[in-house]
């Protein structure tokens, strides 16, 4: 088989930069190494930035976001039961739109089908060959057979865990690390969300967030210890918890229901560079991690989409300028969200090893935020999304 762009990954950075290539003339074949029903379970972000809402409507799969999707203006911060809200458009001009990732991985695989877009589920031993030479080529298995694509160019939207940044040597690739020490224990339940906004709780006992997919299916996280495992928290003990630390109106608001979904999230920051060896660029997780308190991980998979997709149309017209720079311009924006996840994330979160002097500074950190308009810009700044 030839292609000219072999994606491997069909979450929703290779399903995307697969459906925006397509849309140019650009021949695609997305490998996946999980079935679509799998793919399709996964419950994970929530909050989309404005440009990739704007991308995702380039992409042609804008439709069921804009009519069933959330903008939000602002977010609640609160810290013990004390608290004050961000407004975003007051201060950026700029909304974001709650929409779940679900929800937008459904639009890409049904606009994919639709266009007829090649998407091979279930492969195997995916194998990246010839990255930097002029003639790539992927090898993988599928029901027993092997088979093999020639290509142009590779992306590697495989994920953290997946084959292309592993491809990379060593003495070419630089990575980037901080593991936290707690995770995230994330509820899913078909009751009325606590609140018509996101409510970020700063607390003694631990980080917790209010957050939501629509009027009746809400979705919670409590920060929770590392070895603590789903079996541990029973949907009782993780309502009891959450109510302790959120604010007591919000508490005495929260509806509970069995949850229909619960999982342990680990919290990680990671960055891998170049971006790009030879013809092989990777984008998304497959490059960089970030802890979820900034609403970032799908995001910068857009937005490294978005740099990609351009330098290969633009190699196709016959200029290599874009795909010359993705790397360099991929990571300038990476690393911003990266600082703003962590800043995010030491900010609310409890550390197990924590001195009273930096509780103290998280709290002094609180108080400036809450008093200052300059520091509520520059959080919502980097909320709603840096420019492309
Ligand atoms: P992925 O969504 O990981 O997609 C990669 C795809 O590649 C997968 O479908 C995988 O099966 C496939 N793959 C892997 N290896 C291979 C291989 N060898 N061959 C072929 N295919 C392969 N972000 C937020 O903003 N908020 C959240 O609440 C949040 N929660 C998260 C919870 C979890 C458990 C995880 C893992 C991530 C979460 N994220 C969250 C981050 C966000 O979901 C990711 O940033 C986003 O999914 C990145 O998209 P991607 O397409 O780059 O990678
Ligand atoms: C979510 O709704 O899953 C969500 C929202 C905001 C975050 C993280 C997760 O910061």
């Amino acid at each position: 088989m030839r292609t000219q762009v072999a994606i491997i990954g069909g979450g929703p950075a290779g399903l995307l930069l697969s459906q925006l290539l397509h849309r140019k003339g650009i021949d695609t074949v997305v490998l996946e190494r999980r079935s679509r029903d799998y793919v399709l379970s996964r419950i994970r972000a929530g909050v989309l930035e404005w440009g990739a809402v704007e991308l995702l409507r380039e992409a042609g799969v804008g439709a069921r976001m804009d009519a069933e999707g959330f903008p939000h203006d602002g977010t609640y911060l609160a810290s013990e039961n004390r608290g004050f809200r961000i407004d975003f458009v007051e201060r950026t001009g700029k909304q974001v739109m709650v929409y779940g990732q679900t929800e937008v991985t459904r639009d890409l695989y049904e606009a994919r089908d639709k266009m007829d877009g090649q998407i091979i589920d279930e492969a195997e031993g995916v194998t990246i060959h010839g990255a930097d030479t002029d003639a790539p080529h992927v090898t993988y298995t599928k029901d027993g057979s092997e088979h093999r694509i020639d290509c142009d160019f590779i992306a590697g939207c495989d994920g953290f865990h997946g084959v292309s940044r592993k491809t990379i040597p060593g003495t070419v690739l630089r990575e980037f690390e901080r593991v936290y020490p707690f995770g995230w224990l994330g509820l899913l339940s078909e009751t009325p969300p606590v609140d018509d906004e996101l409510i970020y709780a700063q607390h003694s006992r631990g980080f917790a967030l209010c957050s939501m997919r629509n009027a009746n299916l809400s979705r919670y996280y409590l920060q929770v210890p590392l070895d603590d495992k789903v079996e541990d928290w029973s949907d009782d003990a993780f309502w009891a918890e959450l109510k302790q630390r959120i604010p007591e109106d919000a508490a005495q608001r929260l509806v509970t229901g069995p949850s229909i979904e619960k999982s342990i999230a680990p919290l990680r920051s990671f960055v891998a560079e170049p971006m790009r060896w030879g013809r092989l660029f990777l984008a998304g997780d497959a490059a960089h991690i970030v802890p979820p308190t900034g609403a970032k991980g799908l995001n910068l998979a857009a937005s490294d989409v978005h740099y990609l997709y351009n330098g290969l149309v633009q190699h196709y017209e016959g200029d290599d300028e874009g795909i010359e720079t993705y790397s360099e311009r991929a990571l300038a924006r990476v690393w911003k969200s990266e600082r703003f996840s962590w800043s995010m994330t030491t900010l609310l979160h409890l550390f197990p090893d924590q001195s009273p002097f930096e509780r103290r500074m998280q709290e002094a950190e609180f108080d400036y935020l809450a008093g200052s308009e300059a520091a509520q810009t520059a959080l919502a700044e980097n909320y709603v999304g840096l420019p492309y």
